[in-house]
């Protein structure tokens, strides 16, 4: 244990939360959409979380990013960190996440500047929202192909356990029909 590095702990240790929390942002946007909770959450709470989950899973995913460049079995510069296809270290499998880590930046940038856009940034915000829900398969591609602990029980399981969970929020979703759009606090009209 003494000979392991402290940074490849940590670069497992975020990748699998920041997964974690990606699959729950989509899970929680999933049940924002269709409502099949009922009463039992308010769509102003699902958003909230669905915020807050977001924030987080993007903290988690640049402490991934940031630990690799001081791992030293890994050696990552910036530009490999950021750029698809520049890793000596599995290229593709590390494509595919730096990919999917680009795939949810519009959707935060958008959502932060939207109310200064008028009409125009609500219609981008919901278009960017596609591009973070493709961010899911890549990273769970690049989770699975990448990861040195990918294919140990535990991991299998939490693959199972995420992966099952949004099947079935994405099969209610096909199933129960959306409600109109609701006003929530502060007026926002939540459409995910
Ligand atoms: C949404 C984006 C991402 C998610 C959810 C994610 C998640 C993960 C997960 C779960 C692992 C497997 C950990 C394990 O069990 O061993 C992993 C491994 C890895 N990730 Fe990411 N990652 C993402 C983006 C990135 C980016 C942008 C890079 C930049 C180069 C990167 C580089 C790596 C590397 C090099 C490994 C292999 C580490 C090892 O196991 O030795 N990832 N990632």
């Amino acid at each position: 244990m003494a000979d392991i590095a402290w940074t490849w702990i940590g670069i497992r240790a975020s990748g699998v939360t920041a997964w974690g929390l990606l699959t729950a942002v989509v899970l929680w946007g999933i049940l924002l959409r269709t409502r099949v909770l009922g009463k039992a959450a308010s769509p102003t709470r699902l958003l909230d979380l669905h915020r807050w989950l977001g924030v987080t899973a993007l903290a988690f995913l640049a402490l991934h990013m940031l630990l690799l460049l001081f791992d030293p079995f890994l050696t990552f510069s910036v530009a490999q960190v950021l750029v698809p296809g520049l890793s000596a270290y599995e290229p593709l499998a590390v494509a595919l996440g730096v990919v999917a880590f680009w795939f949810l930046i519009p959707v935060s940038i958008i959502g932060r500047i939207r109310s200064r856009m008028a009409g125009s940034g609500a219609r981008l915000f919901q278009r960017s929202h596609w591009l973070a829900y493709a961010a899911w398969p890549l990273a769970t591609a690049h989770y699975v192909l990448a990861g040195t602990d990918a294919l140990t029980e535990w991991s299998i399981g939490v693959l199972i356990a995420g992966s099952g969970l949004l099947v079935m929020g994405l099969l209610a979703r096909g199933f129960i029909p959306a409600p109109g759009p609701t006003r929530a606090a502060g007026s926002v009209v939540i459409r995910s």
